[in-house]
């Protein structure tokens, strides 16, 4: 982890933060306004948070844009979603690519259209040697669909014979999964205490941070309180705090 200088004192970045960006909905009816206005306001809330995560040291940054079930929703939302995300990935990929902002589109998605998919390829291509941050955005992506989709790309490579069943190992899974690394801190904003089919197998042992704030409102000082909470807890993965606080003597000797 990396110690944060700018204006934070001592808090430390987690190294992969997940975020469920919810409250966008509910940001618009408040004042109002159709809720697409409120996913609009919500793209910019995406382009502060990820300068202030680059900023603040987060290695790499997973943010929850559109659920293989938000699907559900009137086609009319659905479809000013997909044209936000057209119009976002066109409008930022440049100022991602000088920011050294590797960014990758995780999720099926075989289901959008062809010139979103394009746009997916372009700034994947374009930010491929980026080094600073990675980002991973989420759209057409749960937890269970990542998870079956990567059981199907081992049952390929055990078929294929680059792997024997009886010696597959987490780490086996983990690698062929949309996200391969552990989320150390996943925040959900706008109130809801749920999951919502986000990183299922990542976030195992994820701490777990929920936050009133609306999404469209969500800044740098929002992200600040979630990183100290994060800071203060024990990440003890199943053993004693003894054990963990006996370690950390070991680790800085
Ligand atoms: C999150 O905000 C954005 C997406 C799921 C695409 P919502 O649209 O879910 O906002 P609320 O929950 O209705 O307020
Ligand atoms: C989760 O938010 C998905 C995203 C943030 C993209 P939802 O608003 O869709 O979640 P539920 O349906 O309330 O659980
Ligand atoms: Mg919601």
């Amino acid at each position: 982890m990396q110690n944060i200088s700018e204006n934070s004192g001592s808090i430390v970045a987690p190294r992969h933060l997940a975020i469920i960006m919810d409250g966008n909905g509910r940001w618009a009816k408040n004042r109002e306004k159709p809720r697409v206005s409120g996913h609009r306001e919500g793209a910019k809330a995406v382009r502060r948070v990820i300068t202030a995560c680059a900023q603040l040291g987060v290695q790499e940054l997973t943010l929850f844009a559109f659920s293989s079930e938000n699907w559900k929703r009137p086609s009319l939302e659905v479809n000013a979603l997909m044209t936000l995300f057209v119009e976002s990935i066109k409008r930022e990929s440049s100022s991602l690519k000088e920011n050294g902002i590797r960014t990758k589109i995780v999720g099926d998605i075989s289901r959008f259209s062809p010139t979103l998919q394009e746009q997916i390829h372009k700034v994947e291509q374009l930010t491929a040697d980026c080094s600073l941050m990675n980002l991973n955005i989420a759209a057409n992506y749960g937890g269970r669909w990542d998870i079956l989709q990567a059981c199907k790309q081992l049952t390929e490579k055990c078929m294929e014979g680059q792997l024997a069943v009886d010696d597959l190992t987490e780490a086996d899974l983990s690698q062929v999964l949309s996200v391969s690394k552990d989320v150390d801190l996943m925040i959900r904003t706008g109130g809801e205490k749920r999951i919502s089919n986000f990183l299922m197998w990542q976030a195992a042992y994820a701490e777990l941070y929920f936050s009133n704030t609306l999404w469209p409102d969500y800044d740098k000082e929002d992200l600040l309180e979630a990183f100290a909470f994060f800071n203060g807890r024990e990440r003890r993965f199943g053993m004693t705090s003894a054990q963990v606080q006996n370690k950390e003597v070991k680790d800085a000797n």
